[in-house]
């Protein structure tokens, strides 16, 4: 491990179907102006050879970092984030608590593990590739992983395990993991947790799969008593080949401390401009702000977007870090931008109302939304089955984590001024449309009878649709929150013979 300030480090990739890196170019240290990358002539003169990123086109001159980047974008993409350099800075510079923006970059470039995100490795020397990149077992590195989220110092037999976190980029404690059935990123629960982040994510890829997103495979697995989610690496290609790829930051030009200027629109402007499938890119971007609306997905910056790249082209990545995440309130707003002037409100309505910004029709846009929302609503009970969520999850995550109310405020499925619009297609003839339902009188009935069912079961036993009960709590009369959901009780009377005031639809509709 080099804890000496090397001004070099030389910057390997693995070419397109090769399982061997080779030497592609150098970082040259230039001090307070960050790390200059300028590619190597053997490199260049290599038939295969491509740019690492649409921010270095093949060439012979230096390339700076822009703003406030320390290295250029595609390499900062392959660099340790934040939790690999908490654990570079406790374990290399013996020193938890200083800022990593204090100590030269090249030092987490060079003590972090080789298997990183992407094509990318760095090395010391740009003749002898030495891979740092140990196996390790996964209890050892959630040991690792509580330990320094604990604040406590890392026995030496564990220190070499935390090191596998590194390469990876975001917050969250995590590792790289291989086993005989592929490379998977394994992502670990903390004693910080105010809520069970593991099956949360778990239940975001499960839906999210359902309803159509492009998802990586997903495993729980027990360690130490506890789950640890595993998401297959998608940059990870048959017999130790690697795919490159760039984050939104990359994409966009922008830096950490730029990136809101950026926004979903600019993300389909830009890679459709390179993809080789331009025509899909705007709903696809548009359905997946949907979805991270309808789950609560607020941390949906720039670094959690990412498109492989070939050299030339872009291509969305699968989605992943799909991890609801709780507000105190109803209203949230989303990290990222998803209307061109700036809109960001966790919110279908507004959502639906910057359709032209993605080329969209307000109506197609709907189509999208509805999809969504009834995909979660339909097929809510085998996606926590896969996800494994617990009984009280089932009920608690529902209308809170996913579905919140605050997300449903004010959306009609149906445009009022427009033609009509096609929701499931799972379902035929089944309409969105609620307006009939009369709210006010089914929580009035619920004050006064004896007799009651849970509104989770109101769901199951009458058919009760999601969008019914997240009005039922959330805007009803009764004083409950949609918090309280799996409290809420509901009587039976007011369900009799079916909620047939509920937009007629019946158990067997469903
Ligand atoms: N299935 C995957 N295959 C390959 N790379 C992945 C995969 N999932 C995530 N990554 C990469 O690992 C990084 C960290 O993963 P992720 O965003 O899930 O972690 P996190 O710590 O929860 O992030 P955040 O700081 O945004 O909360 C991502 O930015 C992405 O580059
Ligand atoms: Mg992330």
């Amino acid at each position: 491990m080099s804890t000496s300030t090397s001004d070099v480090v030389y910057v390997w990739a693995w070419p397109s179907g090769e399982t061997e890196p080779v030497p592609v170019g150098v970082l040259r240290s230039r001090g307070d102006d960050g790390l200059w990358f300028t590619y190597g002539r053997r490199w260049l003169e290599r038939a295969g050879s491509f740019a690492l990123g649409p921010d270095l086109p093949l060439g012979t001159r230096d390339f700076e970092p822009h703003g406030d980047l320390r290295m250029p974008g595609s390499i900062r993409d392959a660099a340790p984030d934040s939790w690999g350099q908490l654990l570079i800075t406790d374990r290399i510079v013996g020193d938890r608590n200083r800022d990593p923006n204090t100590i030269d970059p090249q030092v987490f470039l060079l003590n972090s593990g080789s298997n990183r995100l992407g094509a990318l490795d760095f090395q010391a020397s740009a003749d002898d590739y030495v891979s740092r990149d140990d196996d390790a077992a996964l209890a050892q590195l959630q040991e690792a992983a509580d330990l320094i989220i604990a604040g406590e110092v890392l026995p030496p037999q564990l220190a070499a395990a935390a090191l596998h976190g590194t390469s990876m980029g975001g917050a969250r404690p995590k590792a790289t993991i291989r086993t005989s059935d592929g490379e998977w990123l394994a992502k670990f629960s903390t004693s910080r947790d105010t809520y069970d982040v593991i099956h949360a994510e778990a239940m975001g890829i499960a839906l999210a799969r359902r309803v159509g997103i492009d998802v990586p495979e997903f495993k729980l697995v027990a360690s130490m008593g506890r789950d640890v989610l595993l998401a297959r690496r998608f940059d990870r290609g048959a017999g130790g080949t690697r795919r490159p790829v760039v984050s939104g930051l990359t994409i966009l030009a922008l830096d950490e401390s730029t990136w809101r200027d950026g926004g979903y629109p600019s993300l389909v402007d830009a890679i459709r401009l390179r993809s080789e499938r331009p025509g899909e890119i705007a709903e696809r971007i548009f359905q997946r702000v949907a979805f991270n609306i309808a789950i609560r997905n607020n941390d949906d910056h720039l670094r959690n977007h990412a498109a492989f790249w070939d050299g030339q082209h872009l291509e969305l990545t699968p989605a992943y870090d799909l991890s609801p995440a709780p507000t105190s309130g109803e209203t949230a707003g989303q990290a990222l931008a998803y209307g061109r002037e700036g809109q960001r409100n966790s919110s279908f309505r507004d959502v639906v109302a910057v359709a032209a910004d993605y080329g969209l029709s307000n109506r197609r846009a709907r189509e999208i939304v509805n999809h969504v929302i009834d995909t979660i609503a339909d097929t809510w009970n085998e996606a926590a089955d896969e996800a494994e969520l617990s009984r009280r999850d089932r009920s608690s995550f529902q209308g809170w984590l996913f579905l919140n109310p605050g997300t449903l405020d004010g959306y009609t499925p149906v445009d009022p001024a427009g033609p009509p619009v096609k929701t499931s297609g799972n379902r035929p003839g089944r309409s969105l449309d609620r307006g009939r339902f009369d709210f006010r009188r089914f929580i009035d009935d619920a004050a006064g009878s004896s007799d009651e069912v849970s509104a989770i079961d109101a769901r199951e036993q009458y058919g009760l649709g999601f969008q019914d009960l997240a009005a039922i709590v959330g805007r009803g009369e009764s004083g409950a929150r949609l918090d309280d959901l799996g409290e809420l009780r509901i009587p039976t009377s007011a369900l009799a013979g079916g909620p047939t005031g509920a937009a007629g639809s019946t158990p067997a509709d469903r």
